[in-house]
């Protein structure tokens, strides 16, 4: 078998400087590894001892909680310093026929690994491997263009589309995604741009001089594409707005807004033809999408409702946050994976580790069918419930959580069958 070792792990190390001493840094990481800590998937080290002035955080990816030893690990490092500027929010202005101005906000452009997404990725929760799967296949496609493999023998576009429900976290994971690129892909690529097109404002107004305003958009789109050493992600939010456009056209009017669609259709197959461009595409219709462009996809993934997995652990990391700021009083509750470790017991009554994690999971269990986005409203609005308190055990926590969530199911309800329950959200 030679010196191959049977597993990767990458170290991200986020440095605090251009030089840093590269061996110091992986000596102190090999050193804590094989210290015998066990370390959970996406671990992270936050300013590292001795390496405070260099190091700002280290991260390990999933394979660490496999971790045995360096001889069966391979441990792949990649050092990056965070970009600590914010998007740049590119205006198209537009004249009509009254000869007034509208500006639309066209684009943001960030220039990654950003601060605006650091733990984002592991805000993140799917069932496993969801995430990395992604991850793995933009790496193969991107692999493949630098390699130049032949599109006509296989056939790889470039182009993903993340399809589902409302809030379940599609816009979030494909920024989370160019951002692990910028990280990961340092080696191939000097720089990550993420260009966000706004689309919807794009598509909402009919524009007498659309043609114009896209090239525009594109030529700055272009101009940083044109940087071989430059990974452009580009990100089409609300991508059915384009296919909308497509079908609302009648009359005069709107003919511009199908210039517009024509012209952005245009555009992006020209840039999609560059082996340096991964086009990130969302959209909230789960129903298929009747639009030239999505056809082109390479991979559509759908991104469902989380899981009692998934959102037993949402609401532990809430818990872990509130945990962190000392507004709940320090105490140990099991991870997901711990639990099937243990007998249900569904009469709780005491408050061990044990038993408010399996009331945490009734908890989990009884939110099946809300949205990423709804279940990290809920602990918010539990802790309204408990402001009186001067201290918070997770025990009344929990209580309160379940509560919140009832309120909210009966006013999710009430909004649905027309009637005013309490005004809660
Ligand atoms: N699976 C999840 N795990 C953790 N957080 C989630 C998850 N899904 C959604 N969220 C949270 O919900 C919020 C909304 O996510 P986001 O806007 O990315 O969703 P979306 O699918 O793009 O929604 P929409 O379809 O309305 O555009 C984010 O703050 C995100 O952190
Ligand atoms: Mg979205």
């Amino acid at each position: 078998m030679g010196d191959k070792k049977a597993m990767k792990c990458h170290v991200e190390v986020a440095v605090l400087k251009k030089n840093v001493d590269l061996q110091k840094i992986q000596s102190f990481v090999e050193r804590f590894v094989t210290s015998g800590v066990k370390l959970k998937s996406n671990a992270i080290i936050q300013k590292p001892d001795g390496l405070e002035d260099c190091v700002e955080f280290i991260q390990f990816d999933d394979n660490i909680k496999y971790f045995k030893s360096l001889n069966e690990t391979q441990l792949v490092y990649h050092f990056y310093k965070i970009n600590e500027r914010g998007a740049e929010i590119e205006i198209l202005e537009q004249s009509d026929s009254n000869e007034s101005n509208d500006e639309v906000p066209a684009s943001n452009h960030w220039l990654l690994p950003s601060r605006d997404f650091t733990g984002l990725w592991e805000s993140l929760i799917y069932e496993e491997g969801l995430k990395e799967n992604i991850l793995k296949y933009v790496e193969t496609s991107l692999l493949f263009s630098q390699r130049k493999v032949n599109p006509n023998i296989i056939s790889c576009n470039r182009i993903i589309l993340l399809h589902g429900p409302p809030g379940t976290g599609k816009t979030s994971l494909c920024k989370a995604v160019a951002q692990k690129l910028s990280i990961r892909m340092s080696q191939n690529f000097k720089y990550t741009h993420l260009v966000e097109i706004n689309s919807h404002s794009l598509f909402s107004k009919w524009f007498s001089e659309s043609g114009k305003l896209v090239m525009k958009l594109f030529s700055r789109i272009r101009e940083i594409v044109e940087h071989p050493q430059s990974l452009v992600c580009v990100l089409i939010d609300e991508v059915e707005s384009i296919a909308y456009a497509r079908s609302s056209v009648s009359g005069d009017e709107p003919r511009d807004a199908l210039r517009v669609v024509n012209a952005v259709l245009t555009q992006l197959d020209q840039i999609r033809k560059y082996p340096n461009v991964l086009i990130l595409t969302t959209s909230n219709l789960t129903a298929t999408i009747d639009c030239a462009f999505i056809d082109r996809a390479d991979i559509k993934i759908f991104i469902d409702f989380p899981t009692t997995r998934a959102i037993y652990e949402i609401y532990l990391s809430a818990i872990h946050e509130l945990m962190r700021v000392q507004i709940i009083q320090n105490q140990s509750i099991l991870v997901y994976d711990s639990l099937d470790n243990f007998e249900r017991i569904d009469d709780i009554s005491d408050c061990t580790e044990h038993e408010l994690s399996m009331k945490l999971l009734k908890i989990a269990e009884q939110s099946i069918g809300l949205s990423g986005r709804t279940l990290r409203k809920i602990p918010f609005l539990a802790h309204s419930l408990l402001v009186e308190n001067d201290v918070i055990v997770l025990n009344d926590f929990l209580n309160a959580l379940k509560l919140s969530l009832q309120n909210h199911l009966k006013d999710t309800k009430a909004l649905s069958t027309g009637t005013q329950v309490n005004g809660y959200l």
